[in-house]
């Protein structure tokens, strides 16, 4: 098979493409996006040689998902990406239908990336093959033939997205799966030089205890500890996105969703014992396939795919591009709960610094912005409050704490994009509310709490509208400070 057009027409349709991309408002700042086309997942994260390392899934030719490579950015900050030549593309036998999503890891200086490499036949019939390519320079890949060719016994061929990490020497793999009977399941795989792979079994999945039907594939899971910062103890998580749920009131409204347990990892059975409800990670509108990694500085860092599959209508798309990554997030357990903090990193894009103080009864504006910081406190309340971001002509979004619900609600209904349904998270009693929010110019993130819950969601609205406004059904005293975006 001769592969050579593949990279011509990646070449290509950037440089059709790419001024029409570059002239759109909604453009992120400070987001990772692509350079045109559409990208799902973050893949590969890592760090080699000082840098940090962030992959993603790409299709350079269109804003679908008909075609993927691994696009590859590199950063000293986690904040500021470098583009970097595209690190895997669709031109090997197996992966000539996608290099799909998967890890990466350092093993004696060089960079490993185990992906996964999906074959349609003529039929429409799908091969999967969990693939390694090496790098010594962190930009060029030495693609390897196969290491895991298709599913273990009872599985589908819908096998894909493997983690990797290494442990007392050995190197072990979670990979999502789907068993003959349509249930989504997570399989572990182990390795001793990372060329032979051993299945070892099923951790975890729909209808295997304590779950019940749970999805009928899981994607991108991802394996990792947390030292506890109260109580000392280290406690396991296991991630994944299970498809197939159905929206339980607040819960699952997304097409798809990502969430967690916790549990122990039992290696020998093997199992991941869960102990906990399944915990969405994100309550916005636009979070999948998160993806992690540990960095020399001791923190663990999670970053999404700001977007979920299927949803492919937002406006962008007239303008050759679609979708972007979050921010990157760093992840801490504190007496048994699942924290997400912005990264510390985030403070020196801080430019001119406006606050905003006062007890507020009724609507009234709080300043102006496009693409900021925002640290919003609010207290003394007894009645609903919130804000109102990105206000102008049929745009505004709206944080809003639902009083008697106990409710935080996040609604973009006015602005240019679908899915106009608001989401929402239970927050209880609470007598304070900080909100620590990033608005880029089409998304915005929201970290409620000190980080106990996160909503990211894309947004589109006007390209003149930046009016802040805070409003409140009774009394609330608001404590304002933003910042201006400035790089
Ligand atoms: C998740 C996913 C993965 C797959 C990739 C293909 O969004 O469907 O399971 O590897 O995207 O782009």
């Amino acid at each position: 098979m001769d592969f050579k057009h593949v990279k011509k027409n990646e070449e290509k349709s950037v440089l059709e493409k790419k001024e029409k991309v570059d002239q759109d408002f909604w453009r992120q700042k400070y987001h990772l996006q692509g350079i045109v086309g559409l990208i799902n997942d973050p893949n590969g994260f890592s760090q080699f040689k000082g840098k940090y390392h962030l992959f993603y899934q790409w299709n350079p030719l269109k804003t679908d998902h008909t075609a993927k490579y691994w696009g590859h950015s590199v950063s000293d900050d986690l904040l500021h990406w470098e583009r970097k030549s595209t690190a895997l593309r669709p031109d090997t036998w197996y992966s000539k239908n996608g290099a799909y999503s998967g890890s990466g890891i350092v093993i004696n200086e060089k960079l490993y990336l185990f992906y996964t490499g999906n074959v349609k036949d003529e039929e429409g019939n799908r091969s999967s093959y969990q693939c390694f390519a090496i790098s010594e320079d962190g930009e060029n890949f030495e693609r390897l033939e196969p290491s895991i060719v298709n599913q273990p016994d009872g599985y589908t061929r819908h096998i894909r997205d493997p983690k990797i990490w290494e442990k007392d020497g050995k190197y072990y793999a979670v990979i999502g799966i789907q068993s003959e009977k349509l249930e989504g399941k997570a399989v572990l795989y182990s390795s001793e030089n990372v060329k032979d792979w051993k299945y070892l079994g099923e951790i975890a999945g729909g209808n295997k205890e304590p779950l019940g039907d749970f999805g009928y594939m899981w994607e991108c899971p991802d394996y990792f500890q947390l030292k506890d910062e109260k109580t000392g103890k280290v406690v396991d998580i296991l991630a994944a996105c299970p498809q197939g749920l159905e929206p339980q009131g607040d819960l699952y409204n997304n097409k798809y969703q990502s969430g967690y347990f916790f549990g122990k990892l039992d290696y020998e059975k093997p199992d991941f014992e869960i102990t906990s409800e399944f915990t969405e990670l994100d309550r916005g509108h636009d979070f999948y396939a998160p993806q992690t990694m540990e960095d020399d500085k001791g923190r663990r860092i999670i970053v999404g795919w700001m977007g979920v599959p299927e949803e492919e209508d937002y406006p962008t798309v007239k303008n050759e591009w679609l979708h972007c990554l979050t921010l990157p997030r760093e992840l801490k357990v504190i007496d048994g709960v699942l924290y997400q903090l912005p990264i510390d990193e985030m403070k020196s894009i801080r430019g001119e610094k406006t606050e905003f103080n006062g007890t507020v009864n009724g609507e009234t504006e709080a300043g102006k912005g496009t693409v900021y910081e925002m640290i919003a406190e609010f207290s003394d309340f007894s009645d609903d409050f919130g804000l109102k971001l990105r206000t102008g002509e049929n745009s505004e979004t709206v944080i809003k704490f639902d009083y008697k619900e106990k409710k935080l609600i996040l609604d973009r209904s006015r602005g240019e994009q679908p899915d106009k349904k608001p989401r929402k998270v239970y927050l209880g009693d609470i007598e304070k509310l900080d909100l620590r929010i990033f608005v880029d110019n089409s998304s915005v993130e929201v970290f409620v709490n000190g980080g106990k819950e996160v909503f990211s969601s894309r947004i589109f609205p006007q390209k003149n509208a930046d009016g802040i406004k805070v409003f409140s059904e009774g009394n609330v005293n608001i404590k304002i400070e933003k910042w201006e975006w400035q790089d």
